[in-house]
C-alpha cells in the first residue's frame, strides 16, 4: 500500500465512498459528508427512523477504515460504568481489576441517545468531548481515531431525555439517512440481501485503508488543506446570518463556525483540491449549522426548521470570487 499523501488522496476517498457504496444503498453525497466528519474526527448525530440502515452504514464504515467498531444500546436504566467501564474485585488475588467499556474503541455507535437519563448521557459526552475518560480517578486516554455516530428517534417522544443544546454543539454534524429515494433503490436493498445469504455482510468486506493510513488521511485535512481568508469571511457572515435572523431565538456559536471551516477542509481534500472552495462550505452548512441554532418558540410551533433558515441564508451571501491557494 502506497503512503498516504496529496497525489493519492482522492483516490483514498472514492475507494472508501465506493467500497461503502458496494453494500449501503444511498445517496453518495451523505457518504462524502460522514466520510467528511470521520476525516475530522468529529461525531455525527443520525436522526432517523428505525430500519434505514443506520447500523449497516456504521459497521461498513468502520471496517472499510480499518477501525475498530463497537456499539452502546442507550436505554433508561443505562449507567455511566457501562458506558466508560470500571473496576472489579477480584476475590482471588484480593485485588481490583480495571474492566474497559464499550468506549474503548474506534468508532462507535451510540444507538438511541436519548433513551437515556442525562448522567450517562454526560458520561459519553464527556469523552467524545475529552477523548479521554476518568475510572476511580485514573485517567485513560482513548485511542485515535475516535468518534461517535450516534442515533435518535425523530418520532419517539415519550420515555426520552432530549440532548441539552450544549450537548448537541458537541456533534459536527446531523445527518438523516432518510428514505430510499426510488423504486430502483427498493429492490436493490432486496437484491443484495439475496446474494449475501445473510443480514450482515459487514465480515466479508474488506478495509481500504489501515486505521493508521485513516490517520494520515486526516492529518492531511488538517495540515494540508489551504483555507483563503475569504473563505473565512464567509463563513463568518454566513454564521454571523444565522444569530441575526429575525426567526432565530439563538443562533450558532463560534464553535459553529470552527466547525464549518473543519469540515469543509475535509470535503476539499475527498474531491481532490488542496484548497477550499465556496460550494465545500455551501454544501455542508446545513449539515454543521442546523442542531447549533434555536428557532424562536413561535417558529418551532409553526413547524418551521432551522434547515430553513440555513438555506435561506446561504444564498444572501455573495461567495468570494478568489480563494486558492496564494503564494
Ligand atoms: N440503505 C440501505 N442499504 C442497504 N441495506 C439496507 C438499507 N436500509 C436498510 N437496509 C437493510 O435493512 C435492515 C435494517 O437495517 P439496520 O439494522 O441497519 O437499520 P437501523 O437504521 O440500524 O435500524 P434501527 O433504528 O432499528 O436500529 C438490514 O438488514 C439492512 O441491511
Ligand atoms: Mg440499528
Amino acid at each position: 500500500m502506497k503512503k498516504v499523501d496529496f497525489n493519492n488522496a482522492r483516490e483514498y476517498c472514492e475507494r472508501i465512498i465506493q467500497a461503502v457504496a458496494d453494500v449501503f444503498v444511498g445517496d453518495n453525497v451523505i457518504l462524502e459528508k460522514l466520510l467528511a466528519a470521520a476525516l475530522a474526527n468529529g461525531h455525527v448525530l443520525f436522526e432517523d427512523y428505525p430500519g434505514l440502515g443506520k447500523t449497516l452504514l456504521a459497521k461498513i464504515f468502520t471496517r472499510v477504515v480499518g477501525c475498530k467498531y463497537g456499539r452502546i444500546q442507550f436505554t433508561p436504566d443505562l449507567l455511566p460504568a457501562d458506558i466508560i467501564g470500571g473496576k472489579v474485585w477480584r476475590p482471588i488475588d484480593s485485588s481490583f481489576e480495571l474492566v474497559k467499556g464499550p468506549v474503548f474503541t474506534n468508532v462507535l455507535l451510540a444507538d438511541e441517545i436519548n433513551r437515556t437519563p442525562p448522567k450517562t448521557q454526560a458520561a459519553l459526552l464527556e469523552a467524545m468531548q475529552e477523548r479521554r475518560v476518568t475510572i476511580e480517578g485514573e485517567t485513560h486516554e482513548l485511542e485515535m481515531p475516535f468518534f461517535v455516530l450516534a442515533t435518535q428517534n425523530p418520532i419517539e417522544q415519550e420515555g426520552t431525555y432530549p440532548l441539552p443544546e450544549a450537548q448537541l454543539d458537541r456533534f459536527l454534524l446531523k445527518l438523516s439517512l432518510g428514505y430510499p429515494r426510488t423504486d430502483d433503490e427498493e429492490i436493490t436493498i432486496m437484491e443484495r440481501r439475496i446474494r449475501w445469504l445473510k443480514d450482515d455482510p459487514s465480515e466479508d468486506v474488506s478495509s481500504v485503508i489501515s486505521a493508521e493510513e485513516f490517520l494520515s488521511l486526516q492529518a492531511l485535512a488538517e495540515e494540508g488543506v489551504y483555507i483563503d481568508r475569504s473563505i473565512l469571511d464567509y463563513i463568518g457572515k454566513i454564521v454571523r446570518a444565522t444569530r441575526e435572523h429575525n426567526l432565530v431565538e439563538i443562533g450558532s456559536s463560534p464553535r459553529g463556525a470552527l466547525s464549518l471551516m473543519k469540515v469543509s477542509r475535509c470535503l476539499a481534500l475527498i474531491r481532490g483540491r488542496d484548497y477550499v472552495v465556496p460550494d465545500d462550505v455551501k454544501t455542508i452548512a446545513p449539515d454543521v449549522l442546523s442542531h447549533r441554532i434555536i428557532l424562536r418558540v413561535e417558529e418551532i410551533m409553526e413547524g418551521t426548521r432551522p434547515q430553513q433558515v440555513i438555506e435561506e441564508v446561504i444564498p444572501n451571501i455573495p461567495a468570494p470570487l478568489e480563494y486558492a491557494r496564494r503564494e
